[in-house]
């Protein structure tokens, strides 16, 4: 299998909205196919696809499972549409969970059936955060599990709280930071006004782990791994974009050690 010109990797994405018909991204599986297509042209040779799972909007373990066993339907579909195409990237099932307090995360934390492949969890925790949230990172992490905290850059901090410091705390908990690659590009400036600065102040101090796409399909365009790529290249970064985009998601795809990860210029250890 070749990548397209320039493109010096294969490309791993964690989180997008692909799975037809279960959340606010693709409707049907010809948008699905549309959006893979579209990945598989800029380099994505694996794709975790990871509908929302908004927990406390779920008030049992019954609504719980029926909503896992909903997206699993659908993604079963879409797999049997895509069966035997070599022009679209291998697709997983995973999600991404809405979890703002440790009590919401501990309904699903140790769920064998619920997160990345491998032992790596998506969470986010809300766009208005209402803390620091790190009691969701240290019950994550004391479930045996990992935490990839979605799209950090586009929260919105409490005044207080200066965000990198916030940040630097999660991963100094052992968290791995998701940044959206549409943020480098000021994709989601009118949304998260200060996406784009702080997606860049984390490239900078070295804070990147997994950058994603969150493809939500055709009502989200414009979203491109390859305009990231080509960002942080002109920008000094290729080195990074290698590492968020291809080794780490790989490895959490691969279940692979992730006790040590590249960060800066250092190895460091982690969770
Ligand atoms: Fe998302």
């Amino acid at each position: 299998m070749t990548t397209p010109a320039g493109q010096p990797f294969d490309v791993v994405d964690l989180h997008s909205h692909l799975v037809p018909d279960v959340d606010d991204g693709t409707r049907t599986i010809a948008e699905s196919i549309e959006a893979l297509a579209s990945l598989f042209a800029e380099g994505v040779r694996t794709a975790v696809t990871t509908p929302h799972l908004l927990v406390p909007h779920l008030p049992t373990e019954a609504s719980i499972q029926r909503e896992l066993d909903r997206q699993r339907r659908k993604f079963e579909e879409l797999c049997h549409a895509v069966e035997g195409r070599d022009d679209l990237p291998v697709v997983h099932l995973g999600q991404e969970i809405w979890a703002p307090d440790a009590a919401t995360a501990r309904r699903v934390v140790r769920r064998t059936d619920v997160g990345l492949p491998g032992r790596c969890l998506l969470i986010e925790f809300g766009f208005e955060l209402q803390g620091n949230h790190n009691d969701v990172v240290r019950e994550t992490l004391d479930a045996g599990r990992q935490i990839v905290i979605a799209h950090v850059e586009r929260y919105y901090y409490l005044p207080s709280h200066d965000p990198i410091e916030v940040m630097q705390t999660w991963q100094e908990l052992g968290a791995l930071l998701q940044v959206n690659v549409g943020s480098l590009t000021g994709h989601y400036r009118s949304s998260s006004p200060e996406s784009e600065r702080l997606a860049w102040q984390m490239v900078a101090r070295g804070l990147v782990d997994i950058l994603a796409t969150d493809h939500h399909g055709p009502r989200r365009r414009g979203v491109s791994p390859n305009e990231a790529l080509n960002a942080l290249i002109a920008r000094g970064e290729l080195a990074l974009a290698e590492r968020a985009m291809g080794e780490i998601p790989g490895r959490v795809v691969r279940d692979d050690d992730l006790r040590h990860v590249s960060r800066g210029s250092e190895v460091v250890p982690i969770a």
